[in-house]
């Protein structure tokens, strides 16, 4: 793991749209893993800024998104087709049919589910993908007890995560008990992977995820596995790491952008 420390919310965003732009601009088709999430609404801003600078196209880039929910209509303002279009896709050269999320609808979820899988697995490959982590350790919506061979399929959402995102919704009785989301040993056959996270709210999640053992209690823990992982934090995310200060020694300044 590569472990790269911010000195604020605003450079780690500033960093990981550029790890963004970097690997578009050496594989003008590369396919990439998408997130969704208040952390990557500045990460999407900055690329989004980098973008209209010039110099690079999202013509020929192909992405899948980790998760949808279940029973959330695409046009409602909370969906995360609704989000990755508003926040993203609207903004760039990206050509939509080229863009994919987990269909939500109640009918045949579970099979749709399986196909997404197969449309993943029949691809070339996801050649980086990127991740938030959850307080409560997931990625996608990887609760914790997801196995970690999981594949993409339909997960209950825990308390926690659905009161996280309460702030999406009117109230809590609408926040969806279900989401479809790739599985945890999807997100690992990922070429490269490269996770963002934000805040003290974050701190402990983090340091289960770099320090502590390989679990399905922190399903990001299995990141641990990947040969090329990196996690972009600030300082307020990196604060319970045990090993913080070698970690600034190896990064300086969070400065390393190859993986
Ligand atoms: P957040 O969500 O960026 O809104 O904190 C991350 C996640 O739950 O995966």
């Amino acid at each position: 793991m590569k472990i790269l420390i911010t000195e604020n919310e605003e450079l780690a965003s500033q960093k990981a749209a550029s790890l963004l732009k970097q690997a578009v601009v050496e594989k003008p088709n590369a396919i990439l893993g998408l997130a969704t999430g208040g952390t990557m609404l500045s990460v999407y801003e900055r690329l989004i800024g980098m973008y209209r600078l010039g110099g690079f196209s999202f013509e020929n880039i192909m992405s899948f998104n980790l998760d949808e929910y279940v029973g959330v209509a695409e046009e409602h303002h909370a969906s995360y087709r609704h989000y990755m279009n508003s926040n993203l896709f609207d903004h760039i050269d990206i050509q939509i049919k080229n863009t994919h999320l987990p269909n939500g609808n109640e009918l045949n979820v579970e099979q749709n589910a399986k196909k997404y899988e197969k449309k993943i697995q029949g691809s070339s490959g996801i050649d980086l993908i990127l991740l938030g982590i959850g307080k409560n350790g997931h990625i996608g919506f990887n609760e914790p007890t997801s196995s970690l061979a999981s594949r993409t399929r339909v997960k209950t959402l825990t308390q926690s995560t659905r009161n996280q995102n309460l702030k999406y919704f009117d109230k809590i009785e609408d926040v969806p008990k279900y989401a479809v989301t790739m599985g945890l040993q999807t997100i690992l056959d990922a070429k490269k992977c490269l996770l963002v996270a934000t805040g003290a709210a974050k701190a402990q999640a983090v340091a289960k995820m770099v320090e502590g053992g390989v679990s399905a209690s922190c399903p990001a823990s299995i990141l641990q596995h990947h040969e090329k992982t990196t996690i972009i934090i600030d300082k307020a995310a990196a604060s319970k790491l045990k090993l913080l200060d070698y970690y600034e020694n190896v990064h300086p300044n969070g400065e390393e952008v190859y993986f």
